[in-house]
């Protein structure tokens, strides 16, 4: 049952903020090896209500937990619950460390970004709540050091050991544009999606959120790889070098390959963008797709099958998995107008021939309602 601020906390809350999920086009699995990643905002968001409290104590309500109860801890005594609470202690822990002097408060969290679907709500929930300290308390802080302060939250404190895109994407992404970002020196630019194309975002129906192991296993391997090969990390390595993968043993070769090679179709899918050649952003989608599933294998049978559905589809450009996978959603680059048609589609012959139900999340259709 959602309570507002005011039954909650018997005042009215001082700030608000919220901060988006996010969907990356490509340039997946990059992001800890100093790759290039191409993410946009996605119409779901996480809103925060915050006031601020005399003594150093949160008193925090999310009403996306099931039978939510307010959640106390002290300010400088963050211990980790392994629950939702984690991401907002990380963010309390992450700022102290950092410098920052916060005071208690109140807090009440809302989201719309659905849990486990490969769309960020985590950064979704660090970044938000991280604009509204920022307000409440008037901390010096750009939207990269935000995007740091959310990252470090959960590598440090959640223990996730992600990297930098869904931090910088939730801070400074919007939903026309992607965020060309170079995860080596944070540097970025926006690239506008031209006019004739929609982004489609199914979910499978199948949560990634099993998948840490894994994720953990792929960075070692990518941190091993490069290391054989005598780089800081993959990201310092271009497709000529590619012959300099035979010396390296398997699975790491092919975890390498799909690193370097997806970096060279972030920079291809920039030019696409920018030149409006649809067909050709679409090709490189399906190349990363391939990659995600062979090389770097991070894909499930089910969402191939998204995928090969989507392709089936005339106006579709092209189609991928899309976030650490293991489940999750995909990513569609579809002809303007025609995403929802499209998505429709493909989530019901899915869910028709599965167990599963696959939801179409973007474009947001009527049982979506985003206000
Ligand atoms: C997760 C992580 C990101 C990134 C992607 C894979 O979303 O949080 O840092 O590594 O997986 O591209």
């Amino acid at each position: 049952m959602s309570r507002s601020f005011a039954e909650l906390f018997d005042r009215d809350p001082e700030v608000r903020a919220d901060a988006p999920g996010r969907v990356n086009l490509i340039g997946e699995h990059t992001d800890y090896s100093g790759g290039y990643v191409l993410p946009l905002a996605i119409p779901q968001r996480t809103r925060i209500e915050l006031a601020r409290r005399e003594e150093p104590r949160v008193r925090a309500w999310s009403a996306e937990v099931q039978e939510a109860k307010i959640e106390e801890y002290r300010l400088g005594e963050e211990a980790p619950r392994r629950d939702w609470l984690d991401y907002v202690q990380g963010v309390t822990a992450a700022l102290r460390q950092a410098g920052h002097a916060l005071r208690g408060f109140d807090l009440r969290v809302e989201s719309d970004v659905p849990l486990g679907s490969g769309l960020s709500s985590s950064a979704a929930l660090e970044v938000s709540l991280a604009r509204a300290l920022r307000e409440a308390f008037e901390l010096d802080l750009d939207d990269v050091k935000l995007a740091l302060i959310g990252q470090r939250a959960e590598n440090d404190f959640v223990g996730a050991p992600v990297g930098i895109m869904d931090q910088m994407a939730s801070s400074l992404a919007d939903e026309s544009t992607a965020l060309f970002l170079d995860t080596k020196t944070l540097q970025y630019e926006k690239i506008p999606l031209p006019a004739a194309a929609e982004l489609v975002v199914i979910d499978s129906g199948i949560s990634h959120s099993h998948s840490a192991g894994e994720y953990r296993t792929r960075r070692r391997e990518c941190e091993q790889a490069a290391e054989l090969l005598g780089v800081p990390m993959l990201g310092d390595l271009q497709t000529q070098d590619l012959w300099k993968l035979g010396t390296l043993p398997e699975p790491l070769d092919r975890r390498a390959r799909h690193v370097i090679t997806e970096n060279a179709r972030v920079r291809s899918a920039v030019a696409s963008l920018r030149e409006r050649d649809l067909p050709r952003l679409g090709r490189l989608l399906y190349a990363a797709h391939e990659s995600l599933r062979d090389d770097f294998e991070v894909s499930i049978p089910e969402i191939d099958r998204l995928v090969e559905l989507a392709s089936e589809e005339p106006e579709v450009y092209g189609a991928r998995m899309t976030g650490g996978g293991f489940g999750g959603s995909i990513v569609i680059v579809a002809q303007k107008g025609a995403g929802r048609k499209v998505g429709d589609r493909v989530a019901a012959r899915y869910s028709e021939a599965g167990k599963v139900k696959a939801t179409v999340l973007v474009p947001p259709g009527p049982e979506t309602v985003i206000d």
